[in-house]
């Protein structure tokens, strides 16, 4: 059995540490924000080489936020791509902002850059690359676009902690980016949890006042906030993990490169790292127009894979009111249909990656038997 992530064998390699962190916030009793989440934000907000850190319930609601901080409401326009995990658009929705799609680069799965000025209008405020998988967006073109049109630029790094561009952390590249702690993150908490991180003290205060219902001091509600408080017994555990992170994130870096090796030769269609990125590998995701058939022979052996994810957004129910049709973005689209996640975590052994590769590749080979 080779599971898709593998908490378990994380959690046993940190056992003693996090039962200890974990127990120190029972003694303190500060469940909710507190020293060991002020001391999450800054160790979070110096690994992403930003300023300031500030903590919050999830991904989402970092996301909502930076956009409410930056003054996005009804009547706004945010761009983002269709394919990515419906959270980025749910979060533009929130402001009452509407969101526009742009197709996706086919090589990268992140934003076709070639293809953000034709979306801007007089409405648009902001735009939301997202480093899909852990490999960042082509940064440098998307800001200085959103410079020459006066657009905030909020980075969507929830798959991407540690990711580089252009030897550059994620997160503050931008005016403010986007963390998501959801356990099976690469950077994941026991529970949930998210951060934006950021360079700006005005964006920095007001989200701090937002995340705790609008209040500087208690009970002064200066704004109209929310309870989008980070947990202090999160704020303890990814404390802990992000002291591990760099050697699980080579760790994956490693893994990634060793399926590349073992595929290379073979017709599986593996994913490309661009040579600006320091890609984290949230995903390893190939492509392949027999998904189904391809998921259940690997399933059928014990191998988990996932699908990451297998509607865009803009082809989904509840967005139909965006109005979008089928063939709008064509590259969306068919990456929709054809990637497959293969197992990827930091625990991942060499004969885990033998036997997933020669499973795949097998895979391809029946298929020009069947051909002959
Ligand atoms: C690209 C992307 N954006 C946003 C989110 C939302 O994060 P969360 O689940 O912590 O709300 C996630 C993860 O779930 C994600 O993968």
């Amino acid at each position: 059995m080779i599971p898709f992530v593998d908490l378990k064998a994380q959690y046993s390699e940190i056992k003693n540490e996090v039962n200890a962190a974990i127990q120190g916030v029972l003694e303190t009793c500060q469940f909710t924000l507190g020293s060991e989440v002020a001391a999450f934000e800054q160790e979070f907000a110096a690994y992403c080489q930003a300023h300031y850190g500030i903590g919050v319930n999830t991904g989402t609601s970092a996301l909502h936020l930076a956009l409410l901080a930056a003054g996005i409401g009804p009547n706004d326009e945010v761009i983002t791509v269709p394919f990515t995990f419906v959270a980025t658009v749910a979060a533009i929705y929130y402001t009452g902002a509407k969101p526009v799609f742009v197709d996706i680069d086919p090589h990268t799965f992140t934003m076709d850059v070639k293809a953000i000025e034709a979306a801007i209008t007089d409405k648009t405020k902001a735009i939301i690359p997202v480093h899909l998988y852990g490999q960042p967006a082509d940064m440098d073109p998307i800001l200085a676009i959103a410079k020459r049109h006066g657009l905030i630029v909020v980075e969507d790094a929830c798959q991407a902690h540690g990711a580089e561009y252009k030897g550059k952390r994620v997160g503050a590249l931008g005016d403010m980016g986007c963390f998501s702690f959801y356990p099976g993150k690469n950077l994941g908490a026991y529970g949930e949890g998210g951060m934006v991180v950021t360079n700006n003290t005005e964006y920095t205060r007001t989200i701090r006042m937002l995340r705790d219902w609008g209040a500087e001091q208690k009970y002064q509600h200066v704004l109209k906030g929310y309870n989008f408080r980070l947990e202090g017994i999160q704020g303890a555990v990814l404390r802990v993990k992000l002291r591990h992170l760099e050697v699980w994130t080579e760790a994956r870096r490693s893994a990634a490169s060793y399926y590349d090796e073992l595929f290379s030769g073979s017709k599986v269609v593996t994913p490309e790292a661009m040579s600006y990125a320091r890609h984290v590998y949230h995903i390893y995701a190939i492509r392949t127009k027999r998904r189904s058939e391809w998921q259940q022979a690997l399933q059928a052996k014990g191998i988990q894979t996932g699908i990451h994810y297998p509607i865009p957004v803009h082809l989904l129910p509840a967005y139909a009111d965006l109005g979008y049709k089928q063939g709008e973005f064509p590259h969306s689209e068919q990456a929709a249909n054809e990637v497959l996640s293969l197992p990827m975590f930091a625990e991942l052994s060499r004969a885990q990656c033998q036997a997933v590769t020669e499973a795949v590749i097998m895979l391809t080979n029946q298929r020009v038997a069947e051909h002959v």
